[in-house]
């Protein structure tokens, strides 16, 4: 069985616009883990764009199943998983003007690798598992391995963003080989970016295939489908229906 990790940051994201108490990715945690999500992921950018310290903090004491926080390598974002202590880390890249994560870690920079191996040998220890998001390439998979780090999350944004039929295939091959070569030198293989309920079952049978972060998609639907019965109770205050 995969594992549904839920990504709440776009009800965070949806807070921030107001500065309101609503909607709370807190509440939004506790009702995808009752409607069954395996896990709950947040994403605490440097820049504090969507989700708060104050969320991380709650979610580390309600979350039920598992607490996936994604950040930047930096030392002020070690320091913090240390503290709350996560039950996972997903290391990804950040920069202040991408409206989302672009891409895989640059795992070929030593800049970078120095940072990861940083933010492994302190956390790692505290019994935090450490993932690398990286693209589907074999030799982020193994530069992976070499900096220790036993989950690796395959970006799927290419895949996603894929409009042929022969282009979305080649996207699949390119994540089936990485997933591969994780399989063999015994990394967890985890996905995500970008998934939605039109291209998820296209990558179901990744080797390995362990675990699914999906955001977007999953706040979309809900936001669409939750519509009507959320006009219905305003009329019904409104003494109009
Ligand atoms: N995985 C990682 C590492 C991400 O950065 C994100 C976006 O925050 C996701 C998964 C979820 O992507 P989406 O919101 O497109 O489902």
């Amino acid at each position: 069985m995969i594992r549904l990790h839920v990504n709440v940051d776009h009800v965070a994201t949806i807070r921030q616009q107001r500065d309101t108490i609503y909607p709370d990715p807190v509440t939004a945690a506790a009702i995808c883990e009752l409607a069954g999500a395996h896990g709950i992921t947040v994403h605490l950018r440097e820049d504090r764009r969507h989700i708060q310290d104050r969320d991380v903090e709650i979610l580390r004491r309600t979350v039920q199943t598992i607490l996936n926080l994604e950040m930047a390598a930096t030392d002020e974002m070690i320091a913090i998983a240390a503290r709350i202590r996560p039950d996972k880390v997903t290391l990804v890249p950040e920069k202040r003007e991408e409206r989302t994560t672009e891409g895989g870690l640059a795992l070929a920079e030593p800049q970078t690798r120095d940072a990861i191996t940083r933010a492994i040998s302190t956390l790692a220890p505290l019994g935090i598992g450490v993932s690398l998001f990286i693209d589907p390439e074999p030799e982020m998979v193994r530069a992976s391995h070499e900096l220790g780090a036993p989950i690796i999350e395959l970006h799927t944004g290419d895949y996603t963003l894929a409009r042929t039929a022969e282009q979305r295939s080649r996207e699949h091959d390119r994540l089936h080989e990485a997933a591969a070569v994780a399989v063999d030198l015994g990394i967890e293989v985890a996905a995500g970016h970008g998934l939605d309920y039109t291209n998820v079952q296209g990558i179901l049978d990744l080797p390995g295939l362990e675990e699914l972060n999906i955001g977007h998609s999953i706040i979309s639907r809900a936001v669409v489908t939750g519509l009507e019965s959320a006009v219905r109770e305003m009329l019904r205050l409104m003494g109009s229906l």
